[in-house]
């Protein structure tokens, strides 16, 4: 009932509205203190996080720079990438063909050969060297070695075969072998991460 009378009483006689007046000071007192609250967090959250940001050396450690020069059409090399195996292969132009003539293909990992490689480099194909079944190092990088049925790798641990673009096409391998992030330095000079 009082709020009921007060909500009829002229504005500023009565302690509702004197109520609602001081409702909007606490809240404003709130807003105040939150707003500090939230500067002197962002002031302390800086060092934090400035400290969570990798450094120069590590970042260096992170990223990796192949030759790729000396790779003849047809040959890979092997090299490593965080610790884990990455492959580099110069296709031939009769490679490039294949791929792409199978780009639009079923495949259980769809991906072209554009996709895969860089703009104005096709021919420089740049994957983990890690089969995506279990993980086992595929062959078919290093001379002589089997290439399996698709001319690219082979992972004879339950028998994953990738194509020329490192595509799975056969065995239980659910996916392509990964492409890292790279880039190109040079026409010679890759940076790998
Ligand atoms: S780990 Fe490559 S096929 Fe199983």
């Amino acid at each position: 009932m009082a709020e009921m009378s007060g909500a009829t009483t002229p504005a500023g006689a009565s302690g509702v509205l004197d109520g609602a007046e001081g409702v909007r000071r606490r809240d404003w007192i709130h807003v105040a203190a939150l707003s500090t609250a939230g500067v002197g967090g962002t002031w302390l959250l800086f060092p934090l996080i400035s400290q969570m940001a990798p450094s120069q050396d590590v970042l260096a450690a992170s990223s990796t720079e192949v030759d790729i020069g000396a790779i003849d059409a047809g040959q890979s090399i092997k090299t490593t990438f965080r610790k884990q195996p990455l492959f580099v292969k110069r296709l031939t132009p009769e490679e490039i063909a294949a791929a792409k003539a199978d780009d639009g293909v079923s495949m259980r990992d769809p991906a072209t050969l554009a996709e895969r490689t860089k703009e104005g480099h096709e021919d420089i194909l740049i994957t983990m060297g890690v089969c995506t079944h279990l993980g086992c190092v595929p062959l078919g990088a290093a001379e002589g070695e089997n290439k399996g049925e698709f001319g690219g790798y082979f992972c004879p641990c339950h028998g994953s075969h990738y194509d020329v673009a490192g595509r799975i096409r056969k065995g239980p391998a659910p996916l392509n072998l990964m492409v890292p992030e790279y880039a190109f330095k040079s026409d010679t000079v890759v940076r790998v991460g």
